[in-house]
């Protein structure tokens, strides 16, 4: 197999772009001929260009998505960043009561990690109001691995020991290491595939938003139609979480900021 070329990385810039809104610096050629070199190896390809034309035809769909399953960085793990699961559990018992559906989207869910710990809260805390978490991803790999959730103990290194006995099973056998999601936490929650720099579907509206840790792929123009499409979803009074290391500073005026990585549409 041939080096990856700067004109060959080019072409994979602007694929990835076009295909997901990632921007790729410079820095990443190492990355993408990592990542891409099995696929070379699998169709027995000899060089990067032979790959992107084979992508590019028009006629292998599949192998397309597997390219943006490859380029995209799926890093998660559950109860992430636990100061947002404190104040979603605020919220939920706040709303507890209430006759109307709790909705909760993870907007780039990964494998699922973030879905089901925003469903454990919710199953914990509210009570008669009906519930559901919508988990979206552009990667179907991993939102097969949510709709399995089937997960290493080392992904749940942050959850609360009381939530892993209640909504988890564990395996034992060949399955020892292993954490099944209990079947009714399951029912509440729903993948499915959602890319966030083109015109969202109609999933409707939501009481609160996770979009954590992808804004870091977008250029600030990418950034700000997302966080546009995105928070038109929010109700009236709606919250938004970005990552911890995000924030929404010059990209939005339709959300009020409450805490450093915690933001409110006006109700
Ligand atoms: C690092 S993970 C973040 C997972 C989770 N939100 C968290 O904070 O742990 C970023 C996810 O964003 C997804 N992603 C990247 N570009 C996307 C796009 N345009 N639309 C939807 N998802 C995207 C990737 O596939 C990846 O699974």
């Amino acid at each position: 197999m041939q080096p990856i070329t700067d004109g060959e990385f080019a072409r994979f810039q602007r694929f990835i772009f076009d295909a997901a809104g990632i921007t790729l610096s410079g820095s990443k050629q190492a990355l993408v001929s990592g990542r891409l070199g099995k696929r070379l190896a699998h169709h027995q390809l000899e060089s990067f260009g032979e790959y992107f034309q084979y992508i590019a035809s028009g006629g292998h769909p599949d192998e397309v998505q597997m390219a943006v399953d490859l380029l995209t960085t799926n890093e998660t793990y559950f109860f992430r960043e636990t100061k947002h699961f404190d104040f979603l559990r605020e919220q939920a018992l706040a709303a507890r009561a209430r006759s109307q559906p709790f909705r909760v989207w993870s907007a780039a869910s990964s494998s699922g990690e973030e879905a089901y710990s925003i469903a454990m809260v919710l199953a914990d805390c509210i009570e008669t109001t009906p519930w559901e978490v919508l988990g979206t991803d552009i990667s179907t790999k991993v939102l097969e691995q949510g709709a399995r959730a089937l997960y290493t103990m080392e992904r749940a290194r942050h959850m609360p020991a009381d939530y892993l006995r209640r909504y988890c099973r564990k395996g034992t056998g060949d399955y020892a290491g292993w954490l099944l999601v209990e079947r009714e936490l399951r029912e509440h929650v729903r993948f499915a595939q959602v890319k966030l720099n083109l015109p969202l579907p109609e999933i409707g509206r939501f009481d609160i938003v996770f979009l954590r840790n992808v804004m870091i792929y977008f250029n600030e123009e990418t950034k700000r139609s997302v966080v546009a499409r995105v928070s038109a979803t929010l109700k009236p009074g709606g919250w938004f979480f970005v990552g911890h290391s995000e924030t929404l500073t010059g990209l939005t005026d339709a959300l009020e900021q409450v805490a450093p990585s915690i933001y409110r549409k006006p109700a």
